[in-house]
């Protein structure tokens, strides 16, 4: 079928009228013209208003682990609001999904649910810095934690506006963030041991928690280097700093005990969200008892919709599938076989990519041998990563308009799907012209 834009066009001019850039996030918005408004989806599918069949590598920026509409996760949850879609109570589902999330993540003692990612980071926070009675927050430049205000810093700006990385210069993300929350951040270049071991000899005693995302998967999915995430560890144990792991992306993504199985890793607290609800809205964090305990004692943690049902039923279904079957080993090993397959395609055409992330979750950046935090990242040629994804879009293969995000994977991607998308990528990678 022939690719047509003329529904979503349409649809573009009426949102116009209503909502800003004619979208609820500013990352759904592609440009006039270009931006897909959504029809439904299922399983590794999404199709858009004018009909168009996509093979989708964004899975709403992650969450989709099992697939979309994933029948025995919507089962549970219309059995469960129909018994009431929320109770300013605790349900016997939500302390049974708490359990489910202790026994799976190593580091988390105790947990409380939010609805977002960005709340699990915002309270996190909270937690640490009322625990070591500190204030300010450590963050790597790339990594983002949300839309608070708090570490909305240093997330995308152009590398040269972050100064010498000798010291760095925070840059908020937007207008709006006040100025004086400039006093409260610190940020660094991911994967410079150096600048931590620095920057901690001279404000260690002020910071409460230093943040990161395991592998940056806002930034090219740039891993961890070897030893940097048990640096950091060992850093945050001598200057009495919690370790806040954000696990929004990589939780019940790149292992049933995301990054700290993967990475073999133990922080303070940890983050989730995304996969941990298969699309429904359902966050957490926790970590150890003596931390969260603290919550409750002083320390403000709450929200109205935080044991909503949809999202404590979606989680307890989805961790229960990812218990039972071998449903992240299997992403994992067609994620293996897409990285391996787009790799030889660029190389036999001669173009120099790096690869990096995990399997469920990967990134290349074109045109670069080595990548390790965001200033390498953005030598990288974005604008061709960006026109080989429009050319793939155009044929029924989605991955982001943003070569930031990672290609995500589904339990519901076949093999066939993969093989698909090869043979998009072997085409376009011919035809689309390298400036
Ligand atoms: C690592 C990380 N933390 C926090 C968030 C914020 O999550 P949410 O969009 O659910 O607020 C995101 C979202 O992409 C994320 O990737």
């Amino acid at each position: 079928m022939a690719f047509i834009r003329a529904k979503s066009i349409a649809l573009q001019q009426r949102a116009y009228q209503v909502m800003p850039l004619g979208v609820n996030s500013n990352f759904r918005y592609w440009g006039d013209g270009i931006t897909p408004y959504m029809e439904s989806a299922k399983g590794a599918y999404l199709w858009d208003v004018d009909g168009n069949r996509y093979i989708d590598y964004r899975l709403a920026f992650g969450p989709i682990i099992l697939g979309h509409a994933f029948d025995e996760v919507d089962n549970m949850v219309i059995e469960e609001i129909k018994r009431g879609a929320l109770g300013a109570m605790t349900s016997e589902l939500e302390v049974a999904l708490v359990e489910m999330i202790v026994d799976m993540c190593p580091a988390v003692e105790m947990v409380r649910l939010a609805c977002s990612g960005t709340e699990a980071t915002m309270h996190a926070a909270r937690v640490a810095r009322a625990y070591t009675g500190r204030e300010v927050l450590l963050k790597f430049e790339g990594n983002y934690h949300g839309f608070q205000d708090y570490t909305l810093w240093s997330t995308y700006a152009p590398a040269e506006a972050y100064g010498n990385r000798l010291s760095p210069i925070p840059v908020p993300a937007s207008s709006g963030i006040p100025r004086h929350l400039r006093d409260l951040i610190i940020t660094l270049p991911f994967n410079d041991f150096e600048a931590l071991e620095r920057t901690l000899r001279s404000y260690g005693e002020q910071i409460a928690a230093i943040i990161t995302e395991p592998c940056q998967g806002n930034c090219g999915a740039i891993e961890p280097q070897a030893g940097f995430l048990e640096y950091i560890r060992e850093q945050c144990d001598r200057y009495g700093i919690v370790f806040i792991l954000d696990e929004v992306k990589t939780g019940f993504r790149i292992a049933n005990g995301g990054a700290q199985e993967y990475y073999k890793i133990k922080p303070d607290m940890a983050t989730y969200a995304k996969a941990l609800g298969n699309g429904y809205p359902i966050a957490a964090f926790g970590g150890k008892k003596e931390i969260m305990s603290i919550i409750g004692q002083g320390v403000a943690q709450g929200g109205t919709f935080n044991n909503n049902k949809a999202g404590v039923a979606a989680a307890f279904a989805t961790l229960s599938l990812l218990r039972e079957k071998p449903i992240l080993k299997t992403i994992a090993e067609r994620g293996l076989r897409l990285m391996g397959g787009l790799k030889e395609i660029f190389e036999e055409n001669g173009i120099q990519v790096f690869f990096s992330g995990p399997p469920a979750m990967f990134s290349f950046a074109v045109g670069v041998d080595k990548v390790t935090c965001q200033r390498d990242w953005n030598l990288s040629d974005q604008e061709y990563t960006l026109r080989l994804a429009e050319a793939a879009i155009e044929r029924g293969v989605m991955p982001d308009h943003d070569p930031r995000e990672p290609w995500f994977l589904s339990y519901s991607h076949s093999d066939a799907d993969i093989d698909e998308t090869l043979n998009v990528y072997a085409e376009i990678v011919k035809i689309v012209e390298r400036h």
